[in-house]
């Protein structure tokens, strides 16, 4: 039996990416209709996106319960097909809600929109309709929420069932990233068309507000995450943002489901976006990329200089301030470090004053910028992803498939997915990178300086990175896992 599923979300790679979570609904889909699942995808009319898909057509209008006030807010469904994959997207056309130029959360000055409640309630009522066949040609079994801003999804279906006193769809729940929870004021709740009984401390209000996010963990049948650690961490008091309880109440509904990588996307044979193209064996090539990458940010041309690299938002969450306080000691080591990234100006101003006083050795580029990450991620020996926590993280996975050895804190889904080079590690064949345990300066300065010496033992360091290389993390066990899941759920 084929399984028909809607995956909701506000990103999806190659349209529109702020971060992993446009990867994740990029790839899966496609692994799973390789699997045999009928996949469809929702997502919000941002510019981009609309821009980005095939064969556009209508479905229907949405006459939803909370309009702007504006004139002009109409809002209707569209039908396109992503030309890569040829998967069908769902598009909310909402010109007063989505169509705005730039991040698809916040304005120009970083501040998030003040009708963020109305914009994603509109992904997740919209996610119910379907459910309730607005589409007389498709209707999903499975409504599969991504993070906060699908997290109404779940609610808006148990809201139609009751309505109408019967079962529509079952729906899953993937938190990408605790963290963010998309909590708005009390009363913003009341516009949304929810049932008012929906607001308790059993439902949609966290402290006095509502919270999107423990709207979707509360009302979804199923809850998953994007790593086994991190699917436990977010159960403790300490790592789970007040959600903890839910969490372990809810915890024989809740798996760990690691992410994957897309290998059409991340493999340096194939890469068209780096200098050289490499394999395992033959490695010599990525030099290439290694000198194409210091040519371009600057650096001086040091073929054995040992360049760290990092692509990343520039937010507490990736720990880059304790990467910042090492940067004396790879300077100090002959060592060299590539940033690329956006966000949090304090951390920008602090990497822009280290290459201000290493020009030679470290360089920042602000922004966001898909070739330069493929540049970073081929051309450096090292990439850093030294998190506080990290629910799966990608770029440790895309590092080791580029033979460019991850250097991680050990927490999420970099602890599930990085083997330290221990000395024993080393003699059982196991090492692909360099793990510290505590977020702490003397923590990841002993892993720079393990990277250090294992740099110095060059047949080693090979041998490493040929393990690296070799490591499966595509999306087919994943892709499997939820298979299960939903043939569980559609019973
Ligand atoms: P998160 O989703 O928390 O940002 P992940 O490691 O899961 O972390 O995914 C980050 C994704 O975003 C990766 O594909 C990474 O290459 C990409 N990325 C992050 N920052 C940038 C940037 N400044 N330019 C280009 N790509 C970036
Ligand atoms: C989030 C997390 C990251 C994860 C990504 C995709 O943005 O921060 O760890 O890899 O989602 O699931």
């Amino acid at each position: 039996m084929t399984i028909r599923v809607l995956h909701v979300a506000s990103e999806l790679y190659p349209l529109l990416k702020t971060g992993g979570l446009a990867d994740v609904t990029g790839a899966l889909p496609l692994a799973l209709v390789e699997r045999g699942a009928d996949v469809r995808v929702l997502l919000p009319g941002f510019p981009p996106v609309v821009a980005g898909l095939a064969d556009l057509k209508p479905v229907a209008r949405l006459a939803h319960p909370f309009h702007a006030h504006a004139s002009g807010d109409e809002a209707w469904l569209e039908q396109g097909t992503l030309e890569a994959t040829g998967v069908t997207v769902y598009v909310i056309r909402a010109p007063s809600l989505f169509d705005r130029p730039g991040n698809p959360y916040m304005d120009d000055e970083h501040v998030p929109y003040g009708d963020n409640a109305p914009r994603f309630a509109l992904l997740g009522w919209t996610a119910a309709q379907l459910a309730q066949r607005i589409d007389p040609l498709w209707a999903p079994q499975i409504v599969h929420a991504h993070d906060w801003h699908a997290g109404l999804a779940p609610a808006y279906l148990r809201a139609a069932e009751r309505e109408r006193g019967r079962a529509l769809a079952k729906s899953v729940f993937t938190v990408h990233n605790l963290a963010y929870q998309g909590i708005f004021p009390a009363q913003s709740f009341y516009q949304l068309g929810l049932p008012h009984d929906f607001f308790t401390m059993h439902g949609a209000e966290f402290y006095g507000q509502l919270s999107f996010l423990k709207t979707g963990l509360f009302f979804s049948d199923r809850l998953t995450t994007v790593s086994p650690s991190y699917a436990r961490e977010i159960q403790t008091l300490s790592q789970g943002c007040g959600l903890d309880g839910l969490l372990r109440q809810r915890t024989h509904e809740l798996s760990g489901i690691l992410n994957g990588v897309d290998y059409a996307v991340w493999n340096p044979a194939t890469d068209t976006t780096i200098a050289a193209r490499y394999t395992p064996s033959r490695l010599t090539k990525k030099r290439d990329c290694k000198t194409a990458l210091q040519a371009r940010l600057g650096l001086a041309q040091h073929g054995d200089a040992l360049l760290f690299g990092v692509v990343s938002r520039l937010t507490e969450q990736k720990g880059l301030d304790l990467l910042l306080a090492a940067v004396p000691e790879i300077v100090r080591r002959g060592g060299q470090l590539a940033v690329l990234g956006t966000g949090d100006p304090a951390l920008e101003a602090g990497l822009l004053r280290a290459a201000h006083a290493h020009p030679e050795s470290v360089a920042l580029e602000r922004g966001f910028d898909e070739a330069l990450a493929h540049s970073i991620i081929s051309g450096s020996d090292v990439v850093a992803v030294p998190s506080r926590f990290e629910p799966c993280g990608l770029t440790q996975m895309y590092a080791l498939a580029y033979g460019s050895l991850p250097l991680v804190h050990r927490v999420g889904g970099l602890a599930d997915t990085v083997v330290d080079a221990s000395l024993e590690n080393l003699a059982d064949d196991l090492a692909t990178g360099f793990v510290f345990e505590r977020f702490e300066p003397e923590a990841i300065a002993a892993a720079i300086r393990r990277a250090f010496a294992l740099y110095a033992r060059r047949t080693d360091w090979r041998t490493t990175q040929q393990r690296a290389m070799r490591q499966d993390f595509g999306w087919g066990a994943s892709a499997e896992r939820y298979m299960a899941l939903y043939r569980e759920l559609a019973g």
